[in-house]
């Protein structure tokens, strides 16, 4: 997919670096000087080009929105007609400019201004997890991927931005129209607190836990360790489609620390029926099977069980 993204700092190029990997086609632009959104494409690597807002803009069939809140409605306003149509996510914080706290909330926000100043444009609001954690070598957080609540009026520009949310290794949480993006902005000041005021650092992410009958799947491997790196290649892949399924809560897939050739695949569904009726008859099932297929005379133990206690 082509992505154009405005604003070349941590954000533009964490995202764009995640997408890039993807397979996405990266242009990006925004930056105050040509030197540093040469350098910025080049952090992002795999091709990037650096180019003008507007090119981005026009080009992208997703345009996403890096900006400081401060520039944010000025650079919007000037490319709303080249962004009719277009799906537009946008990652900002309204921040004050002394981070004590957000400009704008509870009654719009900084998406829903966004949407006025391109009005044509299909806003989708998801404020992506830290820069620190975007340019890390995981986005892992106590083994799982960072939530990010998506907010848009349009329901396929919403499910184009969270398969992207998916795509950078966060996990995409449809949450509905683009009002409530009232509620979503402040979950990211609190996170800005936490890192910063509370000092918890900037490996902090939010996490929706749902549904009453969540089912644990434990599968456990013995994969010999000339065969672990092709393992661990598989599952890679693998778990894009996973991650994708509606039915799929979360994964980790963790590896015995005595025993390296144990590996024990854990993955949380929304129910057991879910997971072997709907799930199974997937196209979902079916492209993570692909991959995982080779592996599976390994398998020592493939159950379900239920939590009987939990901290
Ligand atoms: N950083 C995070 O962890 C995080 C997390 C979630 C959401 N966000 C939100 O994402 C958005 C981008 O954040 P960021 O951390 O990527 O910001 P950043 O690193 O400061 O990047 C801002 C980009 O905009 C460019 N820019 C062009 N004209 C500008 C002007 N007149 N004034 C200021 N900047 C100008 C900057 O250019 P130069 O490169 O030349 O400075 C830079 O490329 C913000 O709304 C932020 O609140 C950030």
């Amino acid at each position: 997919m082509k992505i154009g993204i405005i604003g070349a700092g941590n954000i533009g190029v964490g995202i764009g670096r995640r997408l890039a990997v993807c397979g996405h086609e990266v242009a990006l632009s925004f930056a105050r000087t040509d030197e540093a959104l040469q350098q910025a494409a080049g952090a992002v690597g795999h091709g990037a080009q650096a180019v003008s807002p507007q090119q981005a803009s026009a080009d992208g069939e997703v345009v996403v929105l890096a900006t400081p809140w401060a520039v944010t409605l000025d650079v919007v306003g000037e490319l709303a007609d080249t962004l009719a149509g277009k799906v537009l996510w946008d990652t900002t914080n309204a921040l004050k400019s002394d981070m004590s706290g957000l400009q704008l909330g509870t009654t719009t926000s900084a998406g829903e201004r966004i949407a006025e100043a391109a009005p044509q444009a299909n806003v989708v609001k998801a404020v992506p997890p830290f820069a620190e954690v975007l340019q890390s070598d995981s986005m892992l957080i106590e083994g799982r991927r960072p939530g990010v609540f998506v907010c848009g009026n349009d329901a396929r520009a919403r499910a184009t931005v969270l398969r992207l949310v998916t795509d950078i290794g966060a996990s995409g949480i449809d949450a509905g129209p683009l009002s409530n993006a009232r509620y979503t902005e402040p979950l990211g000041m609190l996170l800005v607190q936490l890192a910063y005021v509370q000092g918890m650092g900037t490996r902090v992410g939010a996490v929706l836990t749902r549904g009453a009958d969540v089912a644990m799947e434990y599968i456990r491997y013995r994969i010999t360790a000339d065969s672990a790196e092709a393992f661990l290649d598989s599952y890679r892949a693998a778990v894009v489609p996973l991650a994708a399924s509606e039915y799929c809560l979360g994964y980790d897939l963790a590896r015995c620390t005595e025993d390296p050739e144990l590996f024990i695949l854990r993955i949380r569904w929304t129910s057991i029926d879910d997971h072997l009726q709907k799930f199974r008859a997937s196209e979902q099932f079916r492209e993570f099977f692909s991959h995982i297929g080779p592996f599976v005379p390994q398998i020592e133990e493939m159950q379900h069980y239920n939590v009987a206690l939990a901290s």
